[in-house]
């Protein structure tokens, strides 16, 4: 069964200390953490010192997605969280295996996160360093967005290039009841999932119907 990583970025931020206690983690996987700056995307959402207080808010692992330029200022400031997963923007660093080194060092597990328009063959020469492909199914920056056309084939050649390495595929953005089926068809393990589960104050009844459609 496909694993659920919730985004908060979708959830009500002032009411986080009452949504995220009620997460619970037979319906969802991941706690997903958009961090943004402003910069590498138009939006600034949120830094480390959120993501410290939603740690102590519950034992669902965190899945940290930074859309941050320069990544290797910004990461060592998550360490300490021991997140399951930080995942970095391949497009915002010009040294994404020192960096990719640098996240394993700490026992942490490397996530490399790729735009729509970035062809999946530019994690070639890092695959030995990931665990991890974020495949981006919307420009980044916003949640409730629509899964970009282009999103299923772009699962099938992310298979392709990773062959054999052990390498986890997630999509992120526009996932829904309808798509999700061939999604995990396609290949991904992990879905990210913002408006699809927070819209309507029911997060943990969305991820079971959300995981009830894959295998
Ligand atoms: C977009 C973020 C996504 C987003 C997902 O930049 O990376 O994680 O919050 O939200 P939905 O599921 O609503 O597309
Ligand atoms: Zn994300």
């Amino acid at each position: 069964m496909i694993q659920v990583s919730a985004s908060i970025l979708a959830a009500p931020l002032t009411s986080l200390s009452t949504v995220i206690p009620k997460l619970k983690q037979n319906a969802i996987d991941l706690i997903h953490l958009d961090v943004m700056d402003g910069n590498f995307v138009p939006q600034i959402s949120f830094g480390e010192a959120l993501c410290k207080e939603v740690k102590s808010l519950t034992k669902i692992p965190l899945d940290i997605h930074l859309m941050v330029n320069n990544p290797e200022k910004e990461v060592p400031k998550y360490f300490a969280l021991k997140p399951q997963y930080i995942t970095f923007h391949i497009e915002a660093t010009n040294f994404p295996i020192r960096l990719a080194e640098e996240i394993k060092k700490q026992g942490i597990k490397v996530g490399v996160a790729i735009n729509p328009s970035t062809p999946a063959s530019r994690i070639n020469t890092i695959l030995p360093y990931m665990d991890l492909l974020l495949l981006m199914t919307v420009e980044p920056g916003f949640y409730g967005q629509n899964f970009i056309k282009t999103g299923l084939e772009k699962i099938n050649r992310a298979k392709e290039i990773i062959g054999s390495y052990p390498i986890v595929i997630e999509v992120d953005g526009g996932v829904n009841l309808n798509n999700i089926e061939r999604i995990s068809e396609f290949g991904a393990k992990i879905v990210v999932a913002g408006s699809a589960l927070f819209h309507d104050g029911k997060a943990n009844e969305n991820a079971l119907k959300l995981k009830k459609l894959t295998k």
